[in-house]
């Protein structure tokens, strides 16, 4: 389809640089709409391994690669990407940034930890790149913008009118050292030099390749249930995961979306704080963070793992407009004789639902209720699913009306089962 957006069905980290990496060989631009240095992926082409925080993996297939005015950019982040790319001998050449993307600062950062060790108890988890700080001045319209860096005296000016204000906020609420003006305005001023080349108006870019009939997928990062709107509130990033997000961060209108493609593990992680109702207690925890290798890329912290929650994914359908599932890692299921599958919450009138409570204090007190499925207890080498594991796949889509088209067999790049043309 000309435009599918790749959206993540839960909490992130739902294998969606494996899928978009699959599907980035038929398109011919690859998108990002959201998010910044908080996202993280490896990826493992022709032997050589490649961590991009903000790169979309399509670089490796030579696609154009391009990111939305959604974005929030860290100038030294994605200065040591291309500079890397550059090195391993892949031209950035076909690299775009729009020039309404926000740029990290680095008080964003500082104000983002500082932030955090503040709340205590109460923190957030965040992945502490500046993210929440970087999207709140864009809100406020104290925002520096990708198009500032190239125009030095705005850009100067721009640092020095934010610093005057920041500088108190990081030495008195935050008790950490100020930033010096002269020394930052010259960093920046070479990372302008850099970036300069790659500046474009992404959404002239986006719309005349669909008016050309060309392939654009449009890649999200984080998650639904992370989706400043509609996920668990406070819990969440400061962007909008959700496939909508990707129009309004190209300026394309809703309806040039065609496919909307939901990535979800076939159980679920969490990083970071907040209510996990499907969350896994007992040795079994550990077991699935083993066995699917569940650390953090961007902080290496241990993601909480629980059994598939369909409530939450029915949820994910709905607000996403989702059209075909992918499921990821179901191979790491291979090893428990009996798989649990939330299918509904028990909230706390007693009363049990199939959908997603939008009043926060149900969400937090609600139990899940779980429905055992048999588990096949073999690997997934085959063409075929084992049969236990395709009545697994087949529950997921009849539970959520939604066709399951791509399941992740093992951990290398081409260990995918297309179920569907
Ligand atoms: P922030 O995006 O760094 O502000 O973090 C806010 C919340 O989103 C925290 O719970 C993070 O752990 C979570 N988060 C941010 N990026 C990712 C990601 O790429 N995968 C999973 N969780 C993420």
């Amino acid at each position: 389809m000309p435009a599918t957006v790749i959206v993540g069905a839960q909490w992130g980290d739902e294998g969606k640089g494996k899928i978009v990496d699959l599907l980035a060989q038929h398109s011919d631009l690859v998108c990002r709409y959201q998010g910044g240095p908080n996202a993280g992926h490896t990826i493992v082409a022709e032997g050589e391994k490649y961590k991009f925080h903000h790169m979309p993996s399509g670089i490796l297939h030579a696609k154009e690669c391009i990111l939305g005015a959604g974005c929030v950019i860290d100038p030294e982040v994605f200065v040591r990407e291309l500079d890397e790319l550059e090195a391993r001998g892949i031209s950035t050449g076909c690299v775009h940034v729009s020039g309404e993307a926000h740029l990290i600062m680095p008080w964003h950062v500082a104000i983002d930890q500082g932030s955090e060790r503040r709340l205590g108890e109460l923190q957030i988890g965040t992945t502490k790149r500046g993210i929440g700080p970087a999207y709140a001045d864009k809100a406020a319209r104290l925002g520096i913008r990708v198009q500032d860096l190239l125009e030095p005296k705005i850009l100067r000016q721009k640092i020095e009118v934010a610093l005057a204000e920041k500088n108190v906020w990081l030495e008195r609420v935050y008790g950490v050292e100020p930033l010096e003006l002269e020394e930052l305005a010259a960093r920046y001023e070479s990372f302008a030099q850099r970036l300069r080349p790659y500046v474009a108006d992404t959404s002239l870019l986006v719309d005349r390749a669909l008016r050309d009939g060309r392939f654009v997928l449009l890649e999200g990062a984080q998650g639904t249930l992370l989706d400043l709107d509609h996920g668990t509130y406070p819990f969440v990033t400061s962007s909008s995961p959700i496939a909508a997000g990707a129009a309004v961060s190209f300026g394309i209108g809703p309806q040039r979306i065609d496919e909307v493609v939901g990535v979800s593990k076939a159980y679920v992680t969490r990083v970071g704080e907040g209510p996990f109702p499907s969350e896994i207690t007992g040795p079994a925890q550990d077991r699935v963070r083993e066995l699917g290798g569940e650390f953090g890329t961007v902080t290496g912290r241990e993601r909480r793992c629980g059994w598939l929650d369909l409530v939450a994914l029915r949820f994910a359908v709905r607000v996403n407009g989702i059209t075909s599932l992918a499921l990821t890692k179901v191979d790491v299921l291979s090893d428990f004789d009996e798989i649990p599958v939330c299918v509904r919450y028990r909230l706390p009138d007693g009363e049990e639902t199939e959908d997603f409570p939008a009043h926060q204090s149900d969400f937090h007190h609600c139990e899940p209720v779980f429905e055992m499925l048999p588990g096949w207890l073999e690997e997934l080498a085959g063409p075929a699913l084992p049969p236990a594991a395709a009545d697994y796949v087949a529950f997921v889509a009849g539970s959520l009306d939604v066709p399951v088209t791509l399941v992740g067999t093992g951990a290398s790049r081409d260990a995918v089962l297309a179920l569907q043309p």
